[in-house]
């Protein structure tokens, strides 16, 4: 499909008011339905929406204020919601087999009794996960808490949620599933190659990648980006980085200064080469008040591990369509791969095992707790392993060391899996207990 890149603006998902706050819980309805929505210049673009937007209404939870979705299904199928990176209850985590009907509604629990973070939520049926999210299932939902208040960081306004992920079009503008990544669109908040008016000062924009199966490495053609957070909340300080590896699912928040921007010529979020947004940097009204602390939130202490496991992701070629592999064997809904205590510290090895003739990557994400990387291939882990995460980066025969301490008064299932959500509804998925 073909367009003039740069003439209409991004959007910013609009924040959701609650429909009640009682009793010290906001209470949020979310209709889930089909809508047609304005991707491309000039053509409508059926899709699968929240609220009626390609990306979903933006939630903003406070840490340790309870939060309940009441997601009504207008759709004509099953579907379920996940909040990817939440503390929630294995209940309330939208098992790929726990699905809301047609015409159901289904309220989902998130206490937001964790650190302030960049989350969302997604479908997670299984076997239409991918398909579902690629035809507009997914939103943002943040939690601020009070140690990123003090802080100081840019705020409301200057806070901006950034969705990226890519798609591809028909010449009418309907989403093509299934096709090679060479020939896709990175979309920004839904929209292609759109402009961003922003003021000569500091802004925090939160990037998550949510395409099907993409890495995005970005730039800015040589302006730093101050990373301060990656999936699981702000970093211990900021990082000053010229170029960002995003794998899907990941999170990473930066703090853009366009102060002294004013003269430039304009200002771009570049994937490689390719121009993907555009600032049009205008005065600032007021001065800028916000900080970037040389020191933010610390890492919570390691402690010392009790269990070591290896978790391995590849392909069965031999099958048709292929069949995705966790440790040997594809996702049974009835098995339950390993059983983990709570409370327990815990060392994966995560391994990509894929022999496919052209080797996947496989994105590994874990359900219910953040981990932090411990090494990568054997050596130190790379600046994109920094911080709380729930999905990390592993390339063709990749291996990744995490840990992670299961601090949590849940019990029961929650899915690990490859975040190629093509892969995952393959059977790239298994699913571990945890237990008293
Ligand atoms: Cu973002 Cu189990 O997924
Ligand atoms: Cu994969």
């Amino acid at each position: 499909v073909t367009f003039t890149p740069f003439t209409e603006r991004m959007p910013v998902p609009p924040v959701l008011r609650p429909s009640r706050t009682t009793g010290g819980v906001d209470t949020y309805t979310l209709p889930i339905r089909a809508a047609e929505v304005d991707i491309i210049p000039g053509l409508r673009t059926p899709a699968l929406t929240y609220g009626g937007q390609f990306v979903g209404p933006t939630i903003r939870a406070r840490a340790g204020r309870p939060v309940k979705v009441a997601f009504v299904n207008e759709l004509d199928q099953l579907t379920n919601v996940h909040l990817h990176g939440g503390h929630v209850s294995a209940a309330n985590d939208g098992h790929p087999m726990d699905l809301i009907a047609p015409g159901a509604t289904r309220v989902y629990d998130y206490p937001n009794t964790q650190r302030g973070a960049t989350l969302w939520y997604h479908d997670h049926t299984h076997g239409l996960e991918a398909d579902h999210v690629y035809r507009g299932l997914h939103g943002f939902y943040l939690i601020h808490d009070k140690a990123e208040k003090r802080l100081n960081l840019p705020s409301g306004k200057y806070d901006v949620p950034i969705m990226l992920r890519n798609a591809q079009f028909d010449e009418k503008g309907a989403l093509v599933f299934g096709h090679p990544d060479n020939r896709t669109t990175v979309l920004a908040n839904g929209k292609a190659q759109p402009y961003f008016p922003v003021a000569a000062r500091k802004y925090r924009f939160r990037l998550l990648n949510a395409s099907l199966k993409h890495v995005f490495r970005l730039n800015m053609g040589g302006v730093p980006m101050t990373k301060i957070a990656s999936d699981g909340g702000l970093l211990p300080a900021p990082v000053s980085r010229e170029e960002l590896v995003i794998s899907s699912g990941e999170r990473v928040e930066i703090v853009v200064d366009f102060s002294g921007r004013l003269d430039d010529s304009p200002l771009y979020l570049y994937e490689g080469e390719n121009p993907i947004l555009r600032f049009d940097v205008s005065a600032a009204h007021g001065r800028d008040r916000s900080s970037v602390p040389a020191e933010l939130v610390p890492l919570p202490a390691l402690g010392a591990a009790t269990v070591e496991r290896q978790v391995s992701m590849s392909f069965d070629m031999s099958a048709r369509p292929p069949v995705g592999l966790v440790n040997g064997r594809p996702f049974d809904p009835d098995r339950v791969d390993l059983q983990v205590k709570q409370g327990a510290t815990e060392i994966w090895e995560i391994v990509n095992a894929d022999v496919t003739p052209i080797p996947f990557d496989h994105p590994f994400h874990m359900h219910l707790v953040q981990f932090q990387v411990l090494s990568r291939d054997g050596g130190p882990p790379l600046p994109e392993d920094a911080g709380l995460k729930d999905t990390v980066y592993l390339p063709p025969r990749g291996t990744v060391r995490i840990q992670m301490t299961f601090r949590t008064p849940y019990t029961g299932r929650y899915m690990y899996h490859c975040h190629y959500l093509e892969h995952s509804a393959l059977g790239m998925m298994a699913q571990m207990e945890i237990v008293p």
